[in-house]
């Protein structure tokens, strides 16, 4: 791989002389969907599938940029000096927002650079392939230019780059997972103060699999953004009053108690599914914690059908998908994942059942659907590095 990717960013940029390549993965959220921006828990791990960065810092100002993933766009010029978001800059926009992020931190990178990027997640899958690109260019600023931060600063510019270069306000969740991410482990967050804990993935004869709705998205163009302010405005009710900073600080039995202060049937439902899957996500790790591994597929499927019927960011692809997989013997759970709208599932299937599920799911799928899902095999990877 490395080879190949050197090859191909000498081919692109003229020679590969200097150049260092790096890795930064993908995620996949467990349970705890839509939680992170309500100071609620998370589960997600890192993959061993994500984005692989070739680089190599230049004299002068300027940025080349070229994807694998994009080759119709050829290569994208810019410079460093007065980075702004452009629409035809298109996906540079990523690795462009994390350079300005780290400006406005007080970490000034003050000259440009060829990067050469190469994705194995699908993109606008709902893997984050975009919090992977954030992630593998702060990786690389801080290894250029030798800026102390953390793995966990790199999450944070990250999210702060897709806030407001990006316009999207995600919570911490994706950038988190791929900056912190484990061999094997899931990372229980908790996203009101960034502790967490690694807890060791042992599926017991079972295997993650990721359900690809082939439907794209972009965070920017969903209704990612109109969620978020639903549960604001909720909160705002609440606090009128509860003395509370966030809705996930609430058990369902307060929620319930309180609901009534929030005055639109819609913001009432949103804010329901934030506080029932935050207690569902600290009840799925302590079942994990116990082996019960049964429970913690129930409680996945629940997670699905309050994402489908209280918080409406599902749809029909995604509703098919997991549907069907519920029908399918071997099946412990299946849920949407990410922030919906299309993008993927997670199931976790057992062993025996992974080829009979893909083939049930697949044809009853595209029977209904008109085109194709693809399915992966997944396994939890590490953070970023340089290879
Ligand atoms: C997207 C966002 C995350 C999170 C999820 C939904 O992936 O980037 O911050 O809100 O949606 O759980």
């Amino acid at each position: 791989m490395k080879e190949q990717l050197l090859a191909k960013f000498a081919e692109v940029f003229g020679d590969a002389e200097g150049a260092k390549v790096f890795f930064a993965p993908g995620r996949v959220n467990l349970i705890g969907e839509h939680t992170d921006y309500n100071g609620g828990h998370v589960f997600p791990c890192a993959l061993t599938i994500g984005t692989y960065g070739v680089a190599r810092k230049r004299k002068d100002q300027t940025l080349r940029f070229y994807s694998m993933n994009f080759e119709q766009l050829g290569m994208l010029t810019s410079s460093v000096v007065g980075l702004k978001p452009e629409k035809e800059a298109d996906w540079t926009n990523y690795p462009k927002g994390v350079m300005w992020a780290f400006g406005e931190k007080g970490f000034t990178v003050d000259c440009g650079m060829d990067l050469l990027l190469f994705g194995n997640i699908p993109n606008g899958s709902g893997l984050s392939s975009s919090a992977s690109v954030e992630v593998l260019t702060g990786a690389i600023l801080r290894d250029f230019f030798g800026f102390e931060v953390s793995n966990q600063d790199l999450a944070l510019i990250g999210q702060f780059s897709e806030n407001r270069f990006n316009g999207v306000n995600c919570g911490i969740m994706d950038q988190f997972a791929i900056a912190m991410g484990k061999k094997d482990h899931a990372i229980f967050l908790d996203t009101a103060d960034l502790s967490f804990e690694y807890a060791p993935i042992s599926l017991q004869g079972a295997k993650i699999v990721i359900a690809c709705s082939n439907k794209k998205r972009g965070l920017g163009d969903s209704k990612y953004n109109e969620r978020r302010s639903e549960c604001e405005e909720a909160l705002a009710q609440l606090q009128k009053e509860l003395p509370i900073k966030a809705l996930g600080e609430l058990t369902e039995a307060q929620f319930e108690e309180h609901s009534a202060l929030i005055e639109r049937e819609v913001c009432r439902r949103r804010a329901k599914h934030a506080v029932y899957e935050n207690q569902r996500t600290l009840k799925a790790v302590a079942a994990l914690k116990a082996n019960n591994i049964e429970e913690f597929g129930h409680l996945m499927n629940a997670s699905h059908v309050s994402l489908r019927d209280d918080y409406e960011v599902t749809g029909v692809e995604l509703d098919t998908l997991v549907e069907e997989a519920w029908k399918v013997d071997g099946v412990i759970g299946s849920r949407m994942t990410g922030a919906g709208f299309g993008g993927c599932t997670v199931s976790i299937v057992k062993d025996e059942s992974i080829e009979k599920f893909k083939e049930v799911v697949g044809s009853a799928y595209e029977k209904k659907i008109g085109y194709a899902a693809d399915f992966y095999v997944v396994e939890i990877g590490d953070g970023p590095v340089e290879l």
